[in-house]
């Protein structure tokens, strides 16, 4: 059994600290990509408080993300480069901190209930290949620390795993 180890979420910095040990003991010795990607999402929605979604959308093609392994309500499945918030981060080739969608143009409401939402890339030495997304319920909810975290964790995520065409 793996059972993700509660940590003291009161210090950002160490509690993502701890949750990248945690993620890298969970990926060790595994390289699929979509069996990392579910247990990635799987423990960022048990972890990080306060969140309704956290998933993986994969580029399948130049022009649109496809929805990968996540955990929350069913979200919409492709989404094209340039729209939405997951789309522009591809499209910008950055993170997206989002304090407040309703404030975004274009953001894509796959749960009502989403108010933040935080998009890191997936890069390897090829070039980005898609996006970890978080929403969370809570207007103001991620901040830099969340994003320096989730990116280490995105990081984890592509160094364990093979991306096979
Ligand atoms: N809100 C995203 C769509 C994906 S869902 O949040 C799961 C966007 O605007 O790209």
């Amino acid at each position: 059994m793996i059972a993700a180890q509660a940590i003291d979420t009161s210090d950002k910095a160490a509690f993502y600290r701890d949750l990248a040990k945690q993620l890298k003991a969970l990926l060790e010795g595994e390289h699929d990509s979509i069996a990392n990607a579910a247990n990635t999402s799987a423990l960022i929605f048990q972890m990080v408080p306060d969140l309704n979604w956290a998933g993986f959308y994969f580029l399948a093609s130049d022009e649109e993300l496809v929805l990968g392994p996540f955990q929350g309500k069913p979200a919409c499945v492709r989404i094209a480069v340039g729209n939405g918030v997951c789309g522009t981060a591809v499209e910008l080739g950055t993170s997206m901190l989002i304090k407040d969608v309703h404030d975004f143009p274009g953001h894509i409401a796959c749960d009502a209930a989403s108010r933040s939402e935080l998009v890191v890339l997936l890069e390897d030495e090829e070039g980005v290949f898609g996006v970890l997304d978080l929403d969370s319920p809570t207007p103001g909810r991620f901040d830099s620390a969340d994003q320096a975290g989730i990116e280490a964790l995105a990081a984890i995520y592509v160094a364990a795993s093979s991306f096979v065409d």
